[in-house]
């Protein structure tokens, strides 16, 4: 167990440069009303703290530190280098980023420098060391915040160089290149490291999102991870010269695409992260998040930013109901959330924001539903104190995500454009979500042992290895679950011959002889044994039992009778292989078999449409008791007569959950 915090970090973005000093005073009263004891600031102050490529001034800096150590509020430092200052773009153009388009830009807007300028990554590094330098002994500096939210993409000059450079010392020759792209096809075939471009839509792009090369577009989004995550080790470094135990992050993105978070986590002390659901994503959703995040590093996570009201950059910003924010903030902690932070703490008057919302609105005063609803929330968390920090989950279930999957599945050209990566894991998430069944989100390294059931949906990269420690996770009696579009290709995207799912084949027992693609209107249907049927969609596996059993089969089209959905055994452990996308109700079918026959269990041990999830200290167990379900419900009888350590009010059977209630159980170990 890792505690990283001796308290539970409560506030978020606080701007004081944007405001006159009069306001800071206000803020800093406001702040103790709501039991703020932490702001994160310095986010994209870069243009204040150099004005000028000679000169630093930390004045305003400095006030600003002193203020918040005299009243006794954490810090949260960050780097500022997300926004570069209009001096820096405009003396040196070539930190500003080239588009996928090809155009190169100018000063504007933010996390826009170029990964790879070296004149960007000098003053970056030497921003971060002189910030580490001056503040790196304040003991209210609980945290380091490099950059802000790392992603999108650069197609510059320096960035092919340094692609050429990142593809040397991988494939070290050219011919090794040539075999991993397969560049024979449309005859592609380099000669010399130089004729290698960057895959944009000037070169082997196709449209926004599709290649003509996977192997290339992977590669570079490998490298373009990688480029940026330099960016970061570059300033955390820098500051380690200074301070060398407070903790360092950045704040990531849940599901976000074009960064591979599994790598990151490992240089990172510990993950945050930024949730914004829209009003219209599902709570499972956000829960898979979480669970991402806490799997990241296996560790306790800090919520860096959600808005205790609404968004403005989505296209429906709706309010958070009253309750919705304190149960969304629950929810966070339930799947391992050691922090509660927002953006922003006071509502900013200008730009894109200013319809962002904040603790303290444009109204200034502490009296408004959203200021009063973080206040009571203020209130709890410092009556909780720091019990639950570190707290771990434990699941049976493992969840397989990989960002190389994410990429290679969703550049390929075929069979369906509805296929969607994330989607998929959430359809196979949600099952366990539903009944409560906690599950941890694993890299596809993990150590797979730790788990009674591994579901791997879409698998569709089968790198060297990952056969091998799937067989010996089933061998030794575990239970896997894995879907169509698996075992197709290899770290380069080229297809493992020999049948579908190629290294997956003796494992699954199925042979895949082809895959049908079915539109939105179109469906088949599956029918089980007992003659129940459902309908599935997206893509149709026709499929050979190589010693498999069939648990489920079309019942339409041409395959007609052939297996959609299988059962194999394989040394102590089952292999379930679902060859389509069957309908919610039938997936779950399916799926419960296979948690039924691997033991794994609800957290209570009992159905209920309430979110309950535990978390374990070395002491207690805490169970948060959430209702997102958006009716009232009532209270599994597993919870009669136990204390909600929140209001301090005994649960009984008649205890009506109204929506958005949340509760907190503590049960000694
Ligand atoms: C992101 C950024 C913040 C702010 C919020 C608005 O998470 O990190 O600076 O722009 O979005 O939702
Ligand atoms: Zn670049």
């Amino acid at each position: 167990m890792k505690k990283c915090f001796n308290k539970m970090l409560y506030g978020g973005d606080y701007n004081p440069n944007q405001w006159p000093r009069e306001i800071w005073q206000e803020d800093m009263h406001l702040f103790k009303q709501a039991n703020i004891n932490s702001t994160t600031i310095n986010v994209f102050s870069w243009a204040k703290i150099q004005p000028s490529e000679d000169t630093y001034d930390f004045s305003e800096l400095d006030e600003i530190i002193d203020m918040l150590t005299k009243e006794n509020i954490d810090i949260v430092l960050a780097t500022s280098t997300g926004a570069m200052p209009a001096w820096l773009v405009s003396k040196y153009p070539e930190t500003a980023r080239t588009d996928y388009e090809g155009r190169r830009h100018k000063f504007g807007q933010r996390h826009n420098a170029c990964p790879n300028s070296l004149v960007y990554q000098k003053y970056a590094g030497r921003l971060a060391a002189k910030l580490a330098e001056r503040y790196g002994s304040n003991p209210h500096i609980s945290c380091w915040h490099i950059n802000n939210e790392y992603g999108g993409e650069c197609y510059c000059e320096s960035c092919e160089s340094a692609f050429r450079v990142w593809l040397k010392s991988k494939y070290q020759t050219i011919e090794a290149i040539n075999k991993a792209w397969n560049t024979e096809f449309w005859g592609h075939t380099l000669y010399d490291w130089d004729e290698i471009v960057l895959p944009n839509a000037l070169s082997e792009g196709i449209g926004s999102d599709k290649t003509a090369f996977a192997g290339i577009s992977i590669d570079y989004r490998r490298f373009m991870s990688d480029s940026m995550l330099e960016n970061f080790k570059l300033e955390r470094d820098a500051i380690r010269i200074y301070d060398k135990q407070t903790p360092i992050t950045t704040n990531l993105m849940g599901t976000y695409k074009w960064l591979d978070y599994f790598k990151w986590a490992r240089e990172m002390d510990i993950v945050s992260w930024d949730n914004y659901p829209a009003y219209d994503t599902p709570w499972s959703y956000v829960a898979m998040c979480h669970d991402l995040m806490r799997g990241l590093k296996n560790q306790s996570f800090m919520l860096m930013e959600q808005t205790p009201s609404q968004q403005n950059w989505q296209p429906y910003n709706s309010l958070k109901r009253p309750g919705q924010m304190r149960a969304q903030s629950y929810q966070t902690i339930a799947h391992g959330a050691d922090t509660i932070q927002f953006f922003q703490l006071r509502r900013s008057i200008g730009a894109c924001e200013k319809f962002h919302g904040a603790v303290i609105a444009h109204v200034g005063t502490g009296n408004t539903r959203v200021f009063r609803e973080v206040s009571q929330l203020g209130d709890e968390l410092a009556e909780l104190g720091d019990q639950i920090i570190g707290a771990e989950n434990k699941s049976d279930v493992g969840i397989i995500f990989d960002w190389d999957n994410y990429w290679a599945l969703e550049y390929t050209s075929g069979p369906n454009a509805d296929l969607k990566y994330v989607d998929q894991i959430h359809q196979y998430y949600k099952y366990f979500y539903d009944r409560n069944i906690s599950v941890d989100m694993i890299p596809i390294d993990a150590d797979f042992s730790k788990y009674k059931l591994i579901a791997a949906p879409v698998l569709y990269m089968v790198m060297q290895g990952v056969r091998e420690s799937l067989e010996k996770f089933v061998e030794a009696g575990g239970t896997l679950i894995t879907s169509f579009m698996s075992g197709i290709v290899d770290q380069s995207d080229n297809v493992h011959l020999g049948g579908y799912p190629g290294p997956l084949r003796q494992l699954t027992g199925v042979w895949v002889e082809e895959i049908d693609a079915l539109a939105p209107e179109v469906h088949n249907s599956i029918k089980f044994s007992d003659g129940q049927e459902y309908m599935c969609g997206l893509l149709c596996d026709i499929m050979h039992p190589e010693g498999a059993k069939t648990i489920a089969e079309y019942s339409s089209d041409f395959y007609e009778g052939t297996p959609a959905a299988t059962l194999n055994s394989f040394g102590k452990g089952a292999v379930y292989y679902v060859g389509t996308q069957p309908e919610q109700a039938a997936l779950a079918r399916i799926l419960a078999i296979a948690a039924d026959q691997a033991g794994c269990k609800s957290v209570i041990g009992e159905d209920s449409n309430l979110e309950i999830t535990c978390r374990f200290s070395e002491v207690n167990k805490y169970y948060f008791i959430i209702n997102l379900s958006g009716d009232k419900q009532p209270l599994p009888k597993a919870c009669t007569g136990m204390i909600d350590i929140l209001s301090g009010s005994v649960l009984s059977a008649e205890t009506e959950v109204e929506p958005f209630s949340s509760f907190i159980v503590k049960e000694k170990i």
